[in-house]
């Protein structure tokens, strides 16, 4: 029994909806900023372009509010019926208020619960599972999880060992009690705080709180040491993909889709090699859309939806900042093609 007396529920992702920027940052336009080329960006990334953010005063909230405004009007969820809405980011509009509570105001839902999720690249995972322990207590019907960074907030466009790989947008899923016994079977998710020192932003926090020195040494930008992180990213995303697989039983040929955090192409490879999974059922979207952070899992979903079928058993997987790292293993609860149709029949 759930927290208020229902039968504990499968949670299931009912609805997915994707928003990118339209500017498009090529690698052509990066090799005229800083010291890099194409050949050099798409052999050892995959990465051919990435969407930017323009616009003033427009900050994470207006990616995510625009994810999750499409999303319920894909579902036809009413705003009022939203119960919870999770924003996993790194690029919060400010430090507080959260960027969930914007978010809820701009789309109108409400009276709602909402909160912001850090994980950094694996944010989208731990929120997803969060959100599922609210459906299976019968706590809450309908929950919004919205993974969105604009990333080129805390990028230095003068730093090409970062500025080439990471781009913003925003994806959002609908949790919902299962319609039909498929959802969220098991989500793991572990973090090693030694890690910070691999990959993170140096000042803006309480630690080092901003001033005109931490602005002028540039300590407002994401701090990656990229070879060590490709180590731990190589490890430990196929590392807690088996596990996942192991404690659910699933053997590679019973898995139809991995949904990989888009971090590098080789990555992603790399990860699949050792799962056993050939690339066509590896979903990749890192060539369009660079390293959107906690966006890149729900985008990949948003962009291979009309590929999904009901019963396909997809395990997602991230790595990232903290660190952080998770993977999840679900049953896609909805033909994704048939929902695809009817939107369009909606919308014409
Ligand atoms: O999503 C969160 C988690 N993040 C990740 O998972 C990222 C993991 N790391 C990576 O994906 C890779 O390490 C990078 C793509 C960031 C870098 O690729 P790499 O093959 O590991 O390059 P490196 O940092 O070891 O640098 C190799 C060389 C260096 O030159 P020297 O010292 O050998 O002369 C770099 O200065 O490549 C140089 N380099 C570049 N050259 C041209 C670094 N960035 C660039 C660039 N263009 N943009």
């Amino acid at each position: 029994m759930g927290a208020n007396g229902q039968t504990s529920k499968r949670p299931a992702i009912t609805g997915v909806y994707g928003y990118l920027p339209e500017y498009v940052l090529t690698n052509a336009e990066l090799a005229r900023l800083v010291d890099t080329s194409d050949a050099w960006i798409t052999e050892r990334t995959g990465i051919k372009e990435r969407r930017i953010l323009k616009g003033e005063g427009l900050g994470t909230s207006h990616m995510g509010a625009e994810a999750v405004r499409g999303l319920l009007e894909r579902t036809g969820t009413p705003p009022a019926e939203v119960d919870l809405l999770i924003c996993a980011t790194t690029t919060p509009d400010f430090v507080f208020p959260s960027t969930a509570n914007l978010i809820a105001d701009m789309v109108g839902l409400g009276p709602v619960g909402s909160f912001d999720v850090q994980a950094a690249c694996s944010g989208f995972i731990y929120a997803i599972s969060i959100a599922s322990q609210f459906i299976a207590t019968g706590q809450c019907r309908k929950v919004v999880v919205v993974g969105a960074d604009k990333m080129s907030a805390i990028i230095d466009y003068t730093d090409r060992a970062t500025c080439v790989i990471f781009g913003d947008g925003a994806g959002a899923v609908l949790i919902e009690p299962s319609p039909n016994g498929e959802g969220i079977f098991d989500t793991v998710i572990r973090s090693d705080g030694a890690g910070m020192i691999h990959l993170h932003q140096k000042a803006g926090g309480s630690r080092l709180p901003p001033s005109a020195e931490t602005v002028a040494k540039r300590l407002h930008y994401v701090h990656q040491e990229g070879a060590a992180v490709y180590k731990f990213a190589i490890a430990k995303m196929a590392e807690v993909a088996a596990e996942i697989m192991a404690r659910n039983n699933l053997r590679a040929d019973m898995i139809q889709w991995l949904v990989p955090h888009q971090a590098n192409w080789r990555i992603i490879e790399s990860t699949a090699e050792k799962m056993g999974l050939p690339m066509d059922r590896v979903m990749v979207t890192i060539q369009k859309y660079g390293n959107t952070t906690a966006a890149t899992i729900p985008l990949c979903l948003w962009d291979y939806e009309r590929r999904l079928k009901t019963g396909d058993r997809l395990i997602l997987a991230a790595f990232g900042g903290g660190f952080t790292w998770g993977a999840s293993y679900l049953t896609w609860a909805y033909d994704g093609a048939a929902a695809a149709q009817e939107h369009r029949r909606r919308l014409s």
